[in-house]
């Protein structure tokens, strides 16, 4: 079963009851300061599982393309990535316990609709119970109509309790797991099969999160409105265990890539495991395929990044992108890889993906230019940096005048035998930079957005700009990536030109001049194809559902100074804002301009 047929069962199979399939929404969270990506597929539904009308209704399935960077340094061993695909279900305070478990013990079980894996292979651990919540016996009662009580586990919340960071809906969950050896591990007591997960003889397909709690800066704080259903399923992983593979990196998600490297760089990436090359005391082997897996795992996150409208930067989600680029470069020079090499990797990508994700063969272009400028930048950097860390520069130096990534400089320190001082480093980025969220170690335990008052109004000040740009200085200003934290707004756009003084005033002026107004906000849903008609302002790069959310600013005559895709939440009138303030007006890349903006 190729991973294409994997995604289309899925989504198929839930469809048949009566879920609605949504597409992927884009990696970058619009309205989410507290994440730079999308790290689950439950990230962007989280307004619907704390109660908000989904315009789909109360049952989805889909495909969501997340990115997790916290693990970067470890990509290359045998499981890491930093792009994976996740496959999801949802009841929106519709069904619960019961059909979720019944319905993910089917889709692995059911040769007709379903994977058709062997029903001996499957484990599945449930919550123990503490002070938040009771033990799961519910689900353990379900579980027991499937699989034989020896099977299922208790295990306390450190393994079945989901919640995406200290802010959100949460609950226990129920894990899956499957037992993929030669020869099968059988039955196993509560501490052997622990054993087993810790030591990654079972694999762990699909988590079932009974999400009926809610978190606040960590703790539990009581149950929600609504129980909620959300799943998620790693496709790399299911596609892993359905093809019989030992590691993600053979199955058909990655051999194409893999095989293309192999040929440009006139390298085998072997066919033993890991285990064995390090038994033969073949280091070789291992480096080899690390570099080749690094290249093909980097390449491929860096493709999606841009496919959703990042670019690279220094801060954020620009800067997770420029070092996933500069570091494939650095791979991909390391294996001989000659100059355009890339260029055929992103052939061979886009030409695997594009069928699930159009938007790749959409923005063909704009990825290839973006990884090519990159590239070209770095060459320079590299080329000036390297003869400076010869010279023993101190490591944020480098990174401040030829952007050399710290990473970098500790590769190449590490190469060298030098150790060098990461907290020092660290502790100078933090005083330089006005933006502490640059890293994207830590961003994945970020977890979700608190929806506070203030990003809100930033949200509905972020609506009243790009209508302003439109209005002052071109009416074909598009919006090509933003961000909401607290304090301020950043918005890109695509703007052939700085903006004078002038036009930034104009601009200020025109935002305040609506508030002041007190005109309102207003919601509504309505078909994809309609919203399309009216002209709404998409988000560049994003795929929409049939149905769709859109939030009015309307003028004391109900006519729309402003309409644009979005989920929410806003202000309810304009009158809340306060005074709109353009901080800084700046080239993000060629072609794109940044505004940073605040509410005083
Ligand atoms: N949200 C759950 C997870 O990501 C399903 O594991």
């Amino acid at each position: 079963m190729t991973s294409n047929e994997i995604r289309q069962k899925f989504l198929k199979f839930f469809e048949s009851r009566e879920h609605k399939i949504i597409p992927s929404a884009s990696l970058i969270p619009e309205n989410d300061p507290s994440v730079l990506f999308n790290t689950a597929g439950m990230q962007p539904i989280v307004p619907y599982l704390l109660g908000q009308k989904h315009p789909m209704g109360t049952r989805l399935v889909d495909v969501q393309k997340c990115v997790r960077t916290g693990d970067i340094d470890e990509v290359g061993d045998n499981r890491h990535l930093t792009f994976f695909e996740m496959l999801g279900n949802w009841s929106l305070g519709d069904y619960f316990k019961p059909e979720a478990i019944q319905w993910s013990f089917e889709f692995l079980t059911d040769k007709e609709e379903g994977l058709g894996l062997d029903i001996n292979r499957i484990y599945v651990t449930v919550f123990e119970g503490n002070d938040d919540a009771s033990r799961d016996i519910e689900a353990f009662e379900i579980w027991k109509k499937y699989l034989p009580e020896g099977r299922i586990y208790f295990l306390p919340a450190k393994n079945n309790w989901w919640s995406a960071g200290d802010n959100g809906p949460c609950g226990p969950d129920t894990e899956i797991f499957y037992d993929p050896n030669e020869s099968a591990l059988g039955d196993m007591t509560h501490d052997e099969f622990v054993k087993a997960d810790d030591e990654g003889r079972v694999i762990e397909v699909w988590n079932n999160v009974f999400m009926q709690y809610e978190k606040k800066e960590g703790k539990v704080i009581g149950k929600l409105a609504q129980h909620n259903v959300d799943t998620g399923m790693g496709l790399e992983r299911i596609t892993m265990v359905c093809q019989k593979v030992k590691t993600v990196f053979d199955t058909d998600l990655f051999t194409p890539i893999i095989s293309k490297i192999e040929e440009l760089s006139n390298l085998k990436y072997g066919d033993k495991t890991d285990e064995e090359y390090i038994k033969e005391g073949d280091q070789c082997w291992v480096d080899t395929r690390r570099e080749i897996r690094i290249v093909a795992d980097h390449i491929r996150t860096a493709i999606f990044m841009i496919g959703d409208g990042a670019t690279p930067s220094n801060a954020g989600a620009g800067y997770v992108l420029r070092r996933i680029i500069r570091r494939t470069i650095r791979f991909s020079d390391k294996l001989g890889l000659k100059s355009g090499s890339i260029d055929s990797l992103l052939d061979i990508i886009i030409e695997k993906y594009k069928g699930a994700y159009p938007e790749l063969e959409k923005n063909k272009n704009i990825i290839k230019d973006e990884i090519k400028k990159e590239e070209n930048k770095f060459r320079q950097t590299l080329e000036q940096g390297l003869k400076e860390f010869e010279r023993g520069t101190d490591p944020f130096d480098l990174y401040q005048s030829y952007g050399f990534p710290v990473e970098l400089t500790e590769e190449l320190a590490k190469e060298k035998g030098i150790k060098i001082d990461r907290a020092d480093f660290d502790k100078k980025l933090k005083e330089h930079q006005e933006l502490s969220r640059t890293s994207s170690a830590g961003m994945f335990k970020g977890g979700l957005a608190n929806h506070s008052d203030k990003t809100v109004k930033l949200h509905t000040a972020h609506h009243l700009l790009l209508a302003a740009l439109q209005n002052i200085v071109s009416k074909d200003i598009k919006q090509r990536g933003s961000n909401i934290t607290e304090e301020r707004l950043r918005m890109d756009f695509m703007c052939d030109h700085k903006l004078t003084d002038e036009e930034k005033k104009e601009v200020e002026d025109w935002v305040n001049d609506k508030i002041k107004r007190g005109l309102n906000v207003v919601r509504k849903e309505m078909p994809l194809v309609e919203a399309e008609k009216i002209g709404a302002e998409m988000e560049f790069g994003a795929k929409y559902p049939e149905v769709v959310s859109l939030y009015f600013i309307e003028d004391e005559n109900g006519n729309a100074i402003s309409k644009e895709f979005c989920g929410g939440p806003h202000v309810s009138n304009t009158s809340e804002l306060g005074y709109f303030k353009i901080q800084k007006e700046e080239a993000s890349s060629a072609g794109v301009r940044r505004i940073k903006a605040v509410l005083e």
